[in-house]
């Protein structure tokens, strides 16, 4: 993959948050949401590539841009396959709260996981618990082998969890093991990356959240070189069905983060409100500020992007 192609995907992801930054705090998930896949899906149409969205806003027949199976890119150059959340957070943004962004993950071909929209058990650690994390062990162990690798006490540790009445038990063991825990709203991509962070004040990510976003979690993982497990937690049998049409051969499997983003991926983000992992976007009176990052798996190399956009020189804002 030409490696210039992810400075063209944050332009993308860039032009999404401004636009859905525009309704934080007013109320409307859906306009602020439709906003940033306009957004989106208008700027996509500009990065040469022939891309096909795996992982998008819904099925063809649930939402009329940025489906699973839409194209998107000029139609010339590599071929890709992109699992993008023009929005992540979106209650989060109409309720001026805390890190929601736009996110957009990319590999060759075949390297994604084909996730349903259903739930996904989650456990996300940084570089430093790599190979140390399982998800079908406890919460206990899992911290154990997590603060012998960070030379700490588990007491040192903090757990992120969705804060969802689901996590009662979860939580429970958590606090039986001694870790500290910050329950968060919404938004468990930002939250997984930024426990490959060592500011971020986040060690370890447990809980289910959405199957896609966990997709889109572990392409950003491979390119930090953090480490990501899940498994499908589909909550009806019609969500069992579609994940076997989707490709998912044994609904209890365990994957790793290879097996959810594999070869060589790309990830940009930028933050729409401000959060531990990105700030959010700061309007001026000539413009708008954003915070992005952008990662290569290949390369290892993270570009944290601060840009300054002119809305007179640039119409389309
Ligand atoms: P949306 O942007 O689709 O609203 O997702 C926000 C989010 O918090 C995700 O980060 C998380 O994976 C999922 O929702 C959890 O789902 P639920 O809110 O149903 O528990």
């Amino acid at each position: 993959m030409n490696r210039n192609l992810a400075l063209e995907f944050v332009r993308v992801t860039e032009m999404a948050a401004i636009a859905s930054a525009r309704l934080m705090g007013r109320g409307d998930e859906k306009a602020a949401d439709q906003a940033a896949v306009d957004a989106m899906r208008t700027m996509l149409d500009s990065v040469e590539c022939d891309a096909t969205v795996v992982i998008g806003e819904g099925e063809r027949d649930e939402a009329p841009m940025l489906y699973i199976g839409e194209k998107v890119g000029s139609g010339n150059g590599p071929k890709l396959e992109i699992a993008l959340d023009p929005l992540e957070g979106t209650t989060v943004c109409a309720t001026g709260g805390y890190n929601s962004i736009s996110v957009m993950a990319i590999a060759e071909k075949g390297q994604l996981l084909n996730a349903p929209d259903t739930y996904m058990q989650k456990i996300a650690v940084g570089p430093e618990g790599k190979g140390l994390i399982d998800i079908d062990d406890t919460p206990l162990e899992n911290l154990k082998r997590l603060a012998e690798a960070k030379k700490c006490r588990i007491q040192d540790l903090t757990a992120v969890v969705l804060d969802r009445p689901r996590h009662k038990e979860l939580i429970d063991q958590i606090r039986d093991a001694g870790a500290r825990i910050q329950l968060i709203g919404d938004g468990d991509v930002a939250a997984s990356i930024a426990c490959c962070q060592p500011d971020s004040g986040v060690d370890i990510l447990f809980g289910t959240g959405g199957a896609p976003e966990g997709v889109i979690s572990a392409a950003a993982l491979r390119c930090i070189g953090g480490d990501f497990q899940g498994r499908l937690k589909p909550r009806n049998d019609e969500e069992v069905e579609r994940a076997l049409k989707m490709g998912v051969e044994d609904i209890n499997k365990v994957f790793t983060i290879e097996e959810l983003a594999s070869g060589h991926v790309m990830f940009c983000a930028t933050g729409v409100t401000t959060g531990n992992f990105l700030q959010g976007v700061q309007f001026k009176p000539w413009g708008a500020v954003t915070h992005s990052v952008v990662m290569r798996s290949q390369s290892g190399t993270i570009r944290k992007i601060t840009a300054e956009h002119h809305f007179d020189t640039k119409p389309r804002y």
